[in-house]
C-alpha cells in the first residue's frame, strides 16, 4: 500500500510573502517525498481553533509566523526549554495526538554563524542590538554556546532590562544592558555584533554607527531582505567580517522538516541561490 501523504504548512497573517513554502518544497522534491507544504492565512481570532483542528485536518505539523507565535506558545500542550525561554513557538508537530511546540530561530541563528563564521562561539563578548522577540532567540543561542558576556543595547532601555532579567538565571553568561546613547562604548570590546532591530529593513537605509567596533569583530544581521542591510554594508566597507541573515531563515527550517517528514534536510548553496532569486523577484 502506498504511504499516506504527509502535510505541513506555514500559518501567519499575512503569509503571502513567506519563503517557507519554497524552502520546504525544494527539500520535498529533493528527497522525493509524498508530502506537501501549504501556505495558510489565518486571522488571529481563528488561530486557536486552527491549532485545535490540526490532527483532524490531517497535518503532521507546521511553521507558525507573525502574528501567531505567542498564541501558539500559549496553546501547545507540550513545549521544550527553548520555547519556554524565548516565549514564542515557530514550529509545531503532533506526537501521539499531542500538539508540541518549539522555537527553532535560535538554532538557525547559531547554525548560520557555524556555516559562515566557524569558531564564532569562541568569542567572549557579544553585543545584541534590540530587545524584541527576535533578540530573545539570539540571546538564547548565545547563552547555549557559552558566550561569557552579552551586552544588550536597545532604544527603549526598559525593554532591554526586562529581557536581561528574564535570562538572568542562565548557564553562566553575564548579561549587561547599555543605553542606546552608549552604543560606541559597548562596541569597543565587542567581538560579535548582532542586529535584531528593524533598522535597515527593506525600504530603510538607517545603519547604527559602528565606528567603535574592533577590526576583528564579526557583524551579523537577522534581517535578510535586503540581503546586504545598511549595517552589513557599513561593516563590509570598514573591512569587518559579515554574515547575512538568510542562512538563519534556511537553517531554522531544518528541525521542522525533520519532525514532520522524518528526513533531516541540508542547507545547500543551490537552496540559498534559489531563495535569493525569489527574494530578488519579490522586491
Ligand atoms: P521582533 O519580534 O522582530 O524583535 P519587535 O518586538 O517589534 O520585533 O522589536 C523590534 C526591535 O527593533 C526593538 O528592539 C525596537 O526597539 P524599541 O524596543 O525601542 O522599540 C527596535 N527598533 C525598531 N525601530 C528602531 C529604530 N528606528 N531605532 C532603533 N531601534 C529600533
Amino acid at each position: 500500500m502506498a504511504e499516506a501523504i504527509r502535510r505541513a504548512f506555514v500559518c501567519g497573517h499575512p503569509v503571502e510573502h513567506s519563503m517557507s513554502p519554497a524552502i520546504h518544497g525544494y527539500w520535498i522534491s529533493q528527497h522525493g517525498l509524498n508530502a506537501t507544504y501549504e501556505k495558510i492565512d489565518v486571522m488571529p481570532e481563528d488561530f486557536p481553533d486552527f491549532l485545535e483542528g490540526l490532527a483532524l485536518a490531517g497535518y503532521s505539523g507546521g511553521n507558525i509566523t507573525i502574528p501567531h507565535k505567542e498564541t501558539a506558545f500559549s496553546n501547545v500542550r507540550s513545549k521544550d526549554e527553548a520555547a519556554l525561554k524565548i516565549g514564542a513557538v515557530n514550529t509545531v508537530w503532533l506526537e501521539n495526538d499531542i500538539l508540541c511546540g518549539t522555537n527553532t530561530d535560535w538554532s538557525g541563528f547559531a547554525a548560520n554563524l557555524d556555516e559562515h563564521a566557524p569558531g564564532w562561539d569562541s568569542c567572549e563578548v557579544a553585543v545584541v542590538l534590540g530587545a524584541g522577540g527576535a533578540a530573545r532567540g539570539v540571546i538564547y543561542a548565545l547563552i547555549d554556546r557559552g558566550i561569557s558576556k552579552i551586552r544588550i543595547v536597545n532604544r527603549t532601555r526598559s525593554r532591554a532590562d526586562r529581557l536581561a532579567g528574564d535570562f538572568a538565571s542562565n548557564r553562566g553568561s553575564e548579561l549587561l544592558v547599555d543605553d542606546w546613547a552608549e552604543l560606541q562604548h559597548a562596541l569597543q570590546t565587542a567581538e560579535l555584533l548582532i542586529n535584531t532591530t528593524s533598522l535597515g529593513l527593506e525600504g530603510g537605509d538607517d545603519a547604527p554607527n559602528i565606528s567603535g567596533l574592533p577590526s576583528s569583530a564579526i557583524v551579523t544581521d537577522i534581517v535578510y531582505s535586503p540581503l546586504q542591510t545598511p549595517l552589513l554594508k557599513a561593516a563590509d566597507s570598514a573591512g569587518l567580517k559579515t554574515v547575512d541573515g538568510l542562512g538563519m531563515l534556511l537553517h531554522q527550517a531544518v528541525p521542522g522538516f525533520e519532525k514532520w517528514f522524518g528526513v533531516r534536510p541540508k542547507v545547500t548553496p543551490q537552496l540559498r541561490d534559489m531563495i535569493i532569486e525569489k527574494l530578488d523577484a519579490a522586491s
